[in-house]
């Protein structure tokens, strides 16, 4: 069983990474915490408990708010590929658990000295402000760190915001340059190796034929995911870029790549928002570059038809 701690920013496909890591036997999901991104902080909370309370997870998984914007840059997100809610306004109830009173990055902080005799996995879905900030205010935190698994970046596939800047990146370069530079065994995925993993129909179809509430509700955050990004950019499948994260924990065998340092370009200019992997042979970060994508599909379908 593998202790991990979610830093998302939900959005739909956010949404689906918790649920599959929820269900997922291998994992102890100890917090989620929420950051300001898809759309904006206090509803990125919201929609992470509206998830929380889908999957049948109460209080005893606290739902921690986070930083409301970035480190110094101004505010984006991106409502075009995750709708106003951020959940594809689809009709979620309201949720009725409350948000936990303390502050996502002091639970950071707290979460990883408590396991200094069993590190943390800490899976990261959106902008990296509230570990940037957490790393900044107790750099000794990173003693109870495994790794970081990250869906950030991009490099030879190129930008989805701009030609050159992932969207999670480019939300908070700034807080991106400080985690990939603490020297914390890392695993990235980035564009390089999500846009190889795409929700197809048939793919889609599959997780549909799963008999379980929380299937159901990921075939329709999915499928949601699916028509935003084919409104967005005409592109008919979308790529599993968040719930790929999660697969990376749990069977990080279907995954490879190499190992680098990576550099943030945080001047302004058309670079903005830049990741620039430099292979490295002891370099703390795997910078993946291929995934088997059926396997990963699979994967999401076991751990969503676990909550039987
Ligand atoms: O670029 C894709 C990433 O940006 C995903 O994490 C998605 O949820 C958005 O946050
Ligand atoms: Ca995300």
């Amino acid at each position: 069983m593998k202790s991990v701690l979610i830093d998302c920013d939900p959005g739909l496909d956010d949404a689906v990474a918790l649920l599959a890591a929820f269900g997922a036997r291998s994992l102890n999901v100890k917090a989620i915490t929420t950051v300001a991104g898809n759309v904006k902080g206090p509803q990125t909370a919201i929609n992470a408990r509206i998830i929380r309370e889908a999957a049948g997870r109460g209080r005893e998984i606290p739902v921690c708010a986070g930083a409301p914007r970035p480190l110094l840059r101004d505010a984006v997100t991106a409502e075009d590929f995750h709708g106003s809610t951020g959940l594809g306004n689809l009709p979620f109830p309201s949720p009725r658990l409350p948000l936990s009173r303390a502050h996502a990055v002091n639970k950071i902080i707290r979460s990883c000295r408590a396991a200094v005799a069993a590190p943390l996995t800490l899976i990261v879905t959106g902008p990296m402000t509230n570990v940037a900030l957490a790393l900044t205010m107790a750099p000794n935190i990173t003693e109870g760190i495994e790794e970081i698994v990250v869906m950030a970046g991009a490099d030879r596939e190129g930008g989805n915001i701009t030609p050159y800047a992932e969207f999670n990146v480019f939300a908070d370069p700034h807080a991106a340059a400080i985690v990939f530079g603490a020297g914390v065994p890392m695993r990235c995925l980035s564009l390089d190796v999500t846009h190889q993993i795409r929700t197809t129909k048939s793919r889609l179809a599959q997780v549909r034929e799963i008999e379980t509430e929380q299937a159901q509700i990921a075939a329709s955050l999915l499928d949601a995911s699916n028509q935003l990004e084919f409104s967005a950019n005409g592109a008919r499948d979308a790529p599993l870029h968040d719930p790929s994260t999660v697969i990376a924990v749990t069977r990080p065998d279907l995954f490879s790549g190499r190992r680098v340092s990576v550099s943030v370009i945080t001047e302004p200019g058309e670079q903005f928002g830049r990741t620039v992997p430099h292979s490295q042979k002891d370099g703390h970060i795997v910078w993946y570059e291929r995934a088997d994508s059926d396997a990963v599909y699979a994967a999401l379908g076991e751990h969503l038809g676990a909550y039987k």
